[in-house]
């Protein structure tokens, strides 16, 4: 392996042979978001730290142990994001956008999460997320999870599941707490280290537990679902109602509870069995008080977000790899120097031709295989006899077509009658 300095452990570059599954990934799913209202907005990576620990949560694990905290140089606590939506109702307030509008947001962007690194788990990772704002009722919370059933169809994933819980109001939560605290106090002696420490702070989380030995315990408690207000058990029917109509199939999760603590309603995750310990590939659901509770004018709102390593890794699997976009021809030269320009004049002529040159020369041997290796269609040749004429041969690499000689007028001509949808663009500068 070579020396030198190295990646960050959880930080990963993604290749070329990596970006055409990436891109294909992105724009598939922008494409889908659009379609559904949604626009784009960009958001800085580092925030003021209390943005997150007032909107994720003192005392969820992001905060507690994964955040890329540092002073800068003016003393002031910054925090890469771990996440999208603290910043976009951070942006959201700050430029007035929930006035008026029920304005419809998505992102793309890295994440920063110093968590223990394994398969489909990364310390930078990528997300796309999208966050509508203003809308109270179940229909934007169906129409967003039939808008991710839909994203996911599209890019041929079939086997993810999903699992869908409603946390309720911030009232109905509080009455839950207190009768889990209740319970779970009771049982005090069958609590281990972990779920002592949060049973004042945060003891939802303790319904979570990895614990084997905690199961039984957790399986018995107070269940919110029993101490749901009506409203949010009859908005959740509503949700679940559209989905039955649409034919989505979904499994309803009392234990689904999420690692955030800005939800409340409806939560949903899409998850595969592919992916080991990592499986959900997406993720969100309603968070109608952090708006208010962030400094602006109360504001219903709901969003997800989805993890770009875990789909993309999901489709490499299944031997997906994205249309890759090799030149279309490729120039074989005499000498690079003098090919250059007639090149140039070329590229003027049709601004969409992806052509490919070696400008070190080598032999006409090792330039051809490299032309075919590079999967181009075309060799234009520029030997000393063209580039005395100023013409170019044209060599068909995929069949044997009769080798032409071509002026560049003519060879544009001929290019763009070969691949139509270089004709149109044309532009002289
Ligand atoms: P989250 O569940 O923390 O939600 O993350 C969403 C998705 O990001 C996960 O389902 C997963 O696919 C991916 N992800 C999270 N952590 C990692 C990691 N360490 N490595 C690789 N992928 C990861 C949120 O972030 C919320 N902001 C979603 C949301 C938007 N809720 C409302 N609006």
């Amino acid at each position: 392996m070579a020396k030198g300095i190295r990646s960050i452990r959880g930080f990963s570059d993604i290749l070329p042979e990596q970006t055409p599954l990436w891109q294909f990934v992105e724009s598939n799913i922008q494409t889908t978001l659009e379609a559904y209202g949604y626009r784009e907005i960009r958001l800085p990576i580092v925030e003021k730290t209390e943005l997150f620990s007032r909107s994720i949560g003192e005392v969820t694990d992001i905060v507690e142990k994964e955040m890329y905290t540092f002073e800068d140089r003016n003393g002031d606590s910054l925090t890469l994001r771990p996440e999208g939506t603290a910043g976009c109702v951070r942006c959201g307030i700050q430029n007035g956008l929930f006035h008026g509008g029920q304005p419809r947001v998505w992102y793309a962007g890295p994440m920063f999460r110093h968590e223990r690194p394994q398969k489909g788990r990364y310390r930078q990772f990528h997300q796309i997320g999208a966050e509508v704002y203003g809308e109270s009722g179940p229909g934007v919370d169906a129409e967003m999870i039939l808008m991710t059933a839909r994203l996911l169809r599209r890019l041929g994933l079939e086997d993810v599941r999903l699992e869908l819980n409603t946390l309720g109001t911030g009232e109905a939560r509080a009455a839950h707490r207190a009768a889990l605290v209740e319970y779970l106090q009771a049982h005090e002696d069958r609590l281990d280290d972990d779920a002592r420490r949060r049973l004042h702070s945060n003891p939802l989380r303790i319904l979570d537990t990895k614990n084997p030995d905690m199961q039984a315990l957790v399986e018995q408690a107070p269940r919110l679902m029993d101490y749901l207000d009506e409203d949010s058990r009859s908005h959740f029917q509503a949700v679940c109602r559209v989905l039955d109509q649409a034919g989505v199939a979904y499994r309803v999760n009392p234990r689904l509870v999420r690692g955030l603590d800005y939800y409340s309603r409806t939560v949903f995750e899409w998850i595969t069995d592919r992916l080991g310990a990592q499986g959900t590939v997406l993720a969100g659901g309603r968070y109608d008080a952090l708006v208010e509770q962030i400094g602006g004018k109360p504001t219903p709102a709901i969003g997800f977000a989805l993890g770009l390593e875990r789909l993309v890794s999901l489709l490499e699997e299944s031997g997906i790899r994205g249309p890759q976009s090799g030149p279309h021809a490729f120039v074989v030269s005499a000498d690079s120097l003098r090919a250059l320009p007639l090149v140039e004049g070329l590229r003027d002529r049709l601004p969409g031709l992806r052509l490919q040159m070696q400008t070190e020369g080598g032999s006409f041997r090792s330039q051809f295989k490299r032309a075919d290796r590079s999967g181009a269609a075309l060799a234009l040749v520029l030997g000393e006899e063209e580039l005395a004429e100023g013409r170019f041969g044209v060599k068909d690499l995929r069949g044997d077509a009769e080798q032409q000689r071509l002026d560049p007028e003519a060879l544009s001509d001929y290019l763009a009658r070969r691949w139509p949808e270089l004709a149109a663009t044309e532009v002289t500068d």
